[in-house]
């Protein structure tokens, strides 16, 4: 059994994880964190880290990043693995996850599906397989309240086929400005907004008559508290280090 410490508890994410773990026989959340204390939980919540004394295996974070400092604090002092799954952290917070992974282990991923993962490495596979002979774009979907273009999941399954074609693919978003034809080094980026889509990606390999085409499509938020969850799982007793889903996949 896995002892969970939740920070961000009674956010979103925080009640999907709560519902996730509920019904998993191999963790149980065991303490809360938020400075909202609002919900009535099975746990019991706290609004300073400092004042929860309670034993557990792994912080969880899906908060905010002006909790992030706190929570390291708290987690260094009480020698415990973290992982955090909140967006939107600086440069200098992301740099602060590794240079504190000497100290105690950390997990951090901007995307905890464990679907979203595996498909990033297979494209990374057929990247390497094709070796620069099928022209890449990538399409994704989502809800009409998204504010950004590409999604940050869509960049990151650009940057992890970049990675294995040694950096040299130049990002290419929609194609409406520029009147000329595809490049052989391009990766195209391209958004698709409307309705309730929770998120889509695909990404398509097109070479000379054949395509590949690999997608993901999420339903519902549940599938990143599965994936937290299982992150969780695979930190307890980790040594210290800095961890990454690609980790876990591969652990697999
Ligand atoms: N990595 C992933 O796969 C993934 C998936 C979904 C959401 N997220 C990220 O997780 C975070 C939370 O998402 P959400 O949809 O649950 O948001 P939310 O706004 O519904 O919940 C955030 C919770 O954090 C609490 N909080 C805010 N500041 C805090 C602080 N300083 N200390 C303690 N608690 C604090 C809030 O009271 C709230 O309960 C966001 O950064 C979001 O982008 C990540």
């Amino acid at each position: 059994m896995t002892r969970i410490i939740l920070n961000g508890c009674n956010g979103k994410m925080g009640q999907a994880i709560t519902k996730v773990a509920a019904a998993s026989e191999s963790v149980s959340i065991v303490a809360g964190l938020d400075i909202n204390d609002c919900l009535p939980n099975t746990y019991p919540v706290f609004t300073n880290p400092e004042k929860c004394g309670i034993e557990a295996d792994v912080i969880v974070d899906f908060s905010h990043p002006s909790a992030l400092d706190l929570l390291l604090d708290f987690a260094v002092k009480r020698n415990m693995p973290v992982v955090v799954a909140t967006t939107g952290l600086s440069k200098e917070q992301k740099q602060k996850l590794v240079d504190i992974s000497t100290k105690i282990p950390v997990f951090f991923s901007a995307n905890m599906s464990l679907g979203i993962n595996l498909l990033i490495e297979l494209a990374k596979k057929a990247a390497k397989v094709l070796d620069g002979n099928f022209d890449i774009e990538i399409v994704e979907q989502h809800h009409n309240q998204k504010i950004d273009a590409p999604s940050g999941t869509a960049l990151a399954i650009a940057d992890g086929i970049n990675e294995v074609i040694e950096n040299t693919a130049e990002y290419v978003y929609d194609r409406h400005s520029v009147r000329r034809k595809r490049q052989k080094n391009e990766i195209g980026l391209h958004s698709v907004r409307g309705g309730t889509i929770v998120g889509k990606h695909n990404v398509i390999f097109a070479g000379q008559d054949e395509i590949i085409e690999i997608s993901h499509e999420a339903s519902s938020k549940e599938v990143f508290a599965v994936g937290a969850v299982k992150a969780a799982v695979f930190m307890k007793d980790r040594p210290c280090g800095y961890y990454s889903m690609s980790d876990l996949i591969s652990a697999v």
